[in-house]
């Protein structure tokens, strides 16, 4: 069986919510977008499901993405760990991670080395003076910057759109101190080098980013996800130049594939949702796994059995 075919036997048994109640034993349900969490009283258990979610709201699932983003997160976690302490504990699942609860700060901290996506439509519509992050005279489309910069924006409730916001509105709000402040974007600067230095030697381009941190007993930790095709933008290196030089899309690894798609139908978080034939969710599937494999350098094998399944069997309900 071809890949696409062992990903398409999951297009209509994917793993898109779990059994609240019975999971209810393990702690007190939260529903992301993207995942379930069973918040205990210092650990939370996340699981991650196949729902996703564009311009803030769940648009459909795509076969094995949740399995996809926690082998790349929890790969990252390693990776980074030198970098910035990290709240995950264990992965009983290929779905699960065990992490350690954090009080979550209030924002998410965007890193960028090119203008591209959101902050690329901002620039078009001249509202980016938002960030207080001076960019380049005439900057174009995709452009590569010289140095990072963060653009951070606030962590909306659920159903309600995460708001641009500059480091001075943060600490004016008292959304954050200033100390933990400097700190976050000291650890996100480093992290994010580091994701592009290994991204580099698989022939990738770390395009931009979003790292949540919390804070236990007044450490900051890395919560969440990192570096995965949700969190992130990737582009094959070896394309960027000729791509730019003539004006093309990049080629991307990442959730941006489904973004273009949804513009191209119209849709940007209003009105109705657009229908999604099984070929694109399996188009995006796919990209995943190419993903999968070149940042951990093994590919990713689609499970044999149902993944709600195998979810109850590990946490034992
Ligand atoms: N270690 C942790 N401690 C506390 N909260 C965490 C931890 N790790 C992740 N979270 C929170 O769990 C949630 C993960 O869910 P998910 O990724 O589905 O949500 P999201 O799409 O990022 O946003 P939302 O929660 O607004 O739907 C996020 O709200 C994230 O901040
Ligand atoms: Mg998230």
């Amino acid at each position: 069986m071809t890949l696409r075919e062992e990903l398409a036997r999951h297009l209509h048994s994917n793993f898109v919510s779990v059994d609240a109640e019975r999971l209810g034993g393990l702690g007190k349900h939260y529903k992301g977008k993207v995942r379930d969490l069973f918040i205990g009283d210092d650990e939370i258990v996340m699981i991650t499901s196949d729902r996703l979610s564009a311009f803030d709201v769940v648009l459909t699932s795509i076969p094995c993405k949740g399995a996809i983003l926690n082998a790349i997160a929890v790969n990252a976690f390693a990776q980074t760990a030198d970098i910035c302490a990290n709240h995950l504990i264990e992965v009983p699942h290929p779905n699960i991670v065990r992490v350690r609860k954090a009080d979550a700060l209030p924002i998410e901290i965007v890193v960028r080395r090119h203008v591209t996506g959101s902050l690329w439509r901002d620039v078009e519509a001249d509202r980016h003076g938002v960030y207080e992050v001076p960019l380049p005279e005439g900057i174009r489309k995709d452009q590569r910057l010289d140095d990072i910069i963060i653009t951070p924006s606030t962590k909306a409730e659920i159903g309600v759109h995460d708001e641009p916001i500059s480091r001075r509105v943060i600490l004016e709000r008292g959304l954050v101190s200033e100390a933990v402040l400097d700190k976050a974007y000291d650890v996100a600067r480093k992290l994010f080098l580091r994701g592009e230095a290994l991204a580099a030697e698989q022939g990738l381009i770390l395009v931009d980013t979003k790292y949540e941190m919390g804070l236990i007993d007044g450490e900051l930790i890395l919560i969440d996800e990192i570096h995965t095709a949700d969190s992130s933008r990737y582009w094959i290196a070896s394309e960027f130049d000729a791509r730019f030089a003539a004006g093309e899309p990049q080629a991307m690894l990442d959730k941006e594939n489904i973004r273009q798609w949804l513009i191209g139908q119209g849709y940007m978080g209003e009105g109705e949702i657009p229908h999604f034939p099984d070929d694109v969710r399996l188009d995006l599937a796919e990209v995943y796994c190419r993903l999968h494999e070149r940042l951990l350098g093994r590919p990713f094998v689609p499970p044999a059995r149902d993944v709600a399944e195998t979810v109850y069997e590990a946490l034992a309900v």
